[in-house]
């Protein structure tokens, strides 16, 4: 079970509103912490019609669409599966071509994600490679170019719940299909987020840790650490760190009074990078820590020329830097909470998903604004069409 250490929180919690802004959430009636109760049948009846069929899986897609498929292939796959899955979120020709240049399209099924469907990123992406090949799979909304394209070329099509936005998806078919294809077991990742969709929906401040994180989040904000730096010390987890760095910025970043930047670090990598800045820097920022109890096997450090590293492992070392971290953060008067995960599995990475998407919910409700929405995307999505479409 995840649990949460606040002792260096320096915020002062308050549970007595839980009530009302749990109201507030369901009020907006989207479909995040509802669709983990979904029926998974399909998309594991599709990842089995197709086993053994393919040795490269590739994703077509951007923002919400690629980044919660990126972070399980980070955190749940070996460095080496016999299948290998790509997402490409980015329009690069250079690394489209490099990726061409490797795959046999025989064996390779494309699968393009684009709730709209008109997203013109993964509408390219999608002309780019269907010269090439021909085995697709469609996930989209209810209307759209891409829906038509399907229905057209009878592509087979996974629907995207109209309530759930793009970066609040990671626990639906977006994410649930790369994943099942790559055998990771989607029905332990529900079980994570069940469990903590739970204590979402708890109105026990204690049980509530979404509540929690975000009241702190909210509370360091109005006093001006309106920047919030996630660091895992799991090389598992960068990428954990990447998918909320989405959904804190597109989800809360509203109006010029309205924001918190977030910022990812991974440990003990950016020890080396960014805790000077922490340490010694504006005091502008609040710290989530995400310890992992069991980083795997214990390896010893070799060698016994460093008396202190002499029977050390891996792990040990690498708690004992972050300890250093916190602890030195904490001297210097730098809020900072930790969450300890007993390991990086199915069950503890569909928890956190779950963790971090109510306690942005609970934000935007804190600040009084739609969570939900992305006016700004859809400016610069709408600007791009204009100038894409205006005579040179
Ligand atoms: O979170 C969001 O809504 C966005 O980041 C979208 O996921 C992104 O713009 C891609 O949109 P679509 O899935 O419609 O192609």
């Amino acid at each position: 079970m995840i649990k949460l250490d606040k002792e260096n929180s320096l915020a002062k919690l308050n549970g007595a509103n839980i009530h009302n802004y749990l109201d507030k959430i369901e009020a907006r009636d989207q479909g995040f912490y509802k669709i983990v109760d979904n029926d998974v049948s399909e998309i594991l009846d599709f990842a089995k019609s197709v086993e053994g069929k393919y040795e490269d899986i590739v994703v077509l897609g951007i923002g919400g669409s690629s980044l919660g498929t990126i972070c399980l292939r980070q955190s749940l796959t070996h460095l080496h599966e016999s299948i290998e899955l790509h997402v490409l979120d980015n329009i690069d020709p250079q690394y489209m071509a490099q990726l061409s240049d490797v795959l046999d399209f025989e064996k390779t099924l494309f699968i393009v994600i684009s709730k709209s469907g008109g997203t013109p990123e993964t509408l390219s992406q999608y002309f780019y490679f269907r010269e090439k090949c021909d085995n697709f799979v469609f996930i989209t909304g209810p209307t759209g170019l891409l829906r038509e394209t399907g229905e057209k070329e009878g592509i087979k099509m996974f629907e995207v719940p109209e309530n759930v936005g793009g970066r609040f998806s990671v626990l639906t078919v977006v994410g649930l299909l790369p994943a099942a294809l790559i055998g990771i077991d989607i029905k332990k990742l529900l079980e994570g987020a069940q469990e903590m969709r739970d204590k979402f929906l708890s109105e026990d401040l204690e049980e509530n840790m979404c509540y929690q994180i975000a009241q702190m989040q909210h509370q360091h904000g109005g006093e001006g650490r309106n920047m919030t730096v996630m660091m895992p010390y799991s090389q598992r987890l960068i990428r954990f760190a990447d998918w909320y760095r989405q959904l804190l910025a597109e989800s809360i970043g509203k109006s010029k009074d309205v924001g918190l930047t977030p910022i990812n670090a991974l440990g003990v990598t950016d020890q080396h990078s960014q805790s000077q800045l922490y340490m010694d820097g504006p005091d502008d920022k609040f710290f989530i820590f995400i310890k992992v109890e069991n980083l795997g096997p214990e390896v010893l450090i070799p060698g016994d020329e460093v008396y202190y590293l002499k029977g050390v492992s891996f792990n040990k070392l690498m708690h004992i830097e972050q300890k250093g971290t916190t602890d030195a953060l904490t001297h210097n008067k730098k809020p900072n909470i930790t969450l300890n995960v007993p390991e990086v599995n199915e069950h503890n990475l569909g928890a956190l998903f779950m963790l971090f998407e109510g306690a942005t919910a609970f934000l935007g409700e804190f600040y009084g604004i739609n969570a939900f929405d992305q006016p700004g995307v859809e400016l610069s999505k709408k600007f791009t069409k204009e100038l894409l479409t205006r005579p040179a």
